[in-house]
C-alpha cells in the first residue's frame, strides 16, 4: 500500500485537493489521508466547501487557527510533524501558496518525506506578498512539482529545478469548476431574486489582499472608486473576514449603499454569480483563473500577477493601485465587452487525472 497525505488549510485549497483525491481513488493500493490544518475554520470559509465539493471529512484537523504568519506556520509545523512521525507517509501533497502549504512542505523536507506541490511554478516576482515567499520555498523543497501552465515550467527551470521533477498537468481548480458548473447554474434563479440582480447587469467584487485592505485609506479609496463607477450597476461584494472589520467603518460613513455587502459565499453561489456578472473586480489569484475559463472580464486590483496566462491568453486586466485605470477599464468593458480571451491549454477538467497518473507511477516504482 502506497500511503499519501494531502494537506489543506485555507479556502482556496479545498477546490484543488478534491479532484486529486477523486482521481487517486480510482487507482489500486493507494491510501489517502486528508489533513486540515485549521488555518480557516469559519463555517463559511471551510465547512461549506467540504459539503458543496463533496470532499470527505478531514481525517485529522490540526486546529491551528489564526495568528501571525510566524505563529501560524510554526503551529502547523509542530502539529504536522507529530502526525508525519507517527504515520510515515510515502508522499505528502501540498496545494497552492498559503501558510499551511509551506509549513507542511518544510516539515517533510526535514524528515526526508517526499513532497509533491500541486500548483507549482507560479511567480509574481513580488516578495512583499506572503504567498510569493510561500511559493518560492515550497517549490525549492518539493520533490515533485505539478504546474498548471507553461510559465510555471519556465520559472522552475530558470530557478534550477531539474526538469525531471516538473510535470505540466493543467489547472486542478478548473477541474472542480467544470464538474460543478451545472450545479452552480441551478442556484442562479434564487440568487438573482434574493440579490435583485439580472444577468450581466451587475459587478462582482472581492478584496482580501493585505496590500489592499489592511490600510483603511487604501481600502477607502477603492470603495469610493467602486461607489462612483458610472452606470448605477449594482455591486455584489462578498466580504472576506480580513476585510470585514475595516469595511464596517466605511459602511457607516455612508455612500456605499450601492454595494451589496454579503458574508463570504459558498463555492456554488460564488461560481453562479461569477458566470453571469458583467465583470469581476478582484485581487484574488483563483478568481483571475476562473473568470478566464468562464470568459468573463476581470479587473485585478494588483500591480502584478503570478498567473500571467490570465492576462496574455485570458480575460484579465491588471490595474494595480491606479483608480483612474480601474475606472477607464471598467468603462471599456461596459462599452465593448472587454477582452474576448481563450482558455489556456490543459485547463480542461482533467488535471487531477494527470496528477494521479504520475503518482501511480511513483507508487509503482516504490
Ligand atoms: C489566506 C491565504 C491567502 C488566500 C486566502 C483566501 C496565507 C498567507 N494567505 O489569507 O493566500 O488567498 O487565505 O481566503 O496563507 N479569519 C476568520 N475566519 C477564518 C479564517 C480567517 O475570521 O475562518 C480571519 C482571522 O481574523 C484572520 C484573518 O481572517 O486573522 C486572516 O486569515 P489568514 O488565514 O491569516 O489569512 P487570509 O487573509 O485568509
Amino acid at each position: 500500500m502506497y500511503s499519501t497525505v494531502h494537506v489543506v488549510g485555507a479556502r482556496p485549497n479545498f477546490m484543488k485537493v478534491t479532484p486529486v483525491m477523486d482521481a487517486l481513488r480510482s487507482l489500486p493500493d493507494i491510501k489517502q489521508t486528508l489533513v486540515h490544518t485549521g488555518q480557516h475554520y469559519d463555517e463559511n470559509m471551510s465547512r461549506v466547501f467540504f459539503v458543496q465539493l463533496g470532499l470527505q471529512e478531514p481525517d485529522v484537523n490540526l486546529g491551528v487557527g489564526s495568528g501571525s504568519h510566524a505563529a501560524q506556520v510554526a503551529n502547523v509545523m509542530l502539529r504536522f510533524e507529530e502526525l508525519v512521525l507517527a504515520r510515515r507517509p510515502d508522499l505528502v501533497l501540498v496545494y497552492g501558496d498559503v501558510n499551511s502549504t509551506v509549513a507542511a512542505a518544510l516539515v517533510c523536507a526535514k524528515l526526508g518525506i517526499k513532497v509533491a506541490h500541486v500548483e507549482a511554478g507560479l511567480r509574481s516576482a513580488d516578495r512583499s506578498m506572503p504567498e510569493e515567499i510561500n511559493r518560492l520555498l515550497t517549490d525549492r523543497l518539493a520533490d515533485v512539482l505539478f504546474t498548471p501552465s507553461v510559465d510555471g515550467n519556465e520559472n522552475l527551470v530558470r530557478e534550477g529545478i531539474p526538469a525531471g521533477r516538473i510535470h505540466l498537468v493543467g489547472n486542478v481548480m478548473i477541474d472542480t469548476l467544470v464538474r460543478l458548473l451545472p450545479k452552480a447554474d441551478e442556484l442562479w434563479e434564487d440568487l438573482s431574486r434574493r440579490l435583485q440582480i439580472d444577468r450581466q447587469s451587475y459587478v462582482l467584487v472581492t478584496l482580501h489582499r493585505p496590500s489592499n485592505v489592511d490600510d483603511p485609506q487604501t481600502l477607502g479609496r477603492i470603495v469610493d472608486t467602486l461607489v462612483s463607477l458610472p452606470g448605477r450597476l449594482p455591486i455584489v461584494f462578498p466580504v472576506h473576514p480580513r476585510t470585514r472589520a475595516r469595511l464596517a467603518a466605511l459602511e457607516r460613513s455612508g455612500g456605499a449603499d450601492r454595494i451589496r455587502f454579503l458574508d463570504p459565499l459558498g463555492y456554488l453561489e460564488f461560481l453562479s454569480l461569477q458566470r453571469r456578472s458583467l465583470m469581476v473586480i478582484t485581487d484574488s489569484g483563483g478568481i483571475q483563473e476562473e473568470t478566464t475559463f468562464l470568459g468573463v472580464p476581470c479587473i485585478t486590483v494588483r500591480k502584478n500577477t503570478e498567473r500571467p496566462v490570465t492576462v496574455q491568453v485570458g480575460t484579465n486586466h491588471l490595474v494595480g493601485d491606479d483608480m483612474d485605470l480601474l475606472r477607464s477599464t471598467y468603462d471599456a468593458i461596459r462599452s465593448h465587452g472587454g477582452k474576448k480571451g481563450a482558455v489556456p491549454i490543459l485547463w480542461d477538467g482533467k488535471a487531477g487525472a494527470r496528477i494521479a497518473a504520475v503518482i501511480g507511477d511513483l507508487a509503482h516504482a516504490g
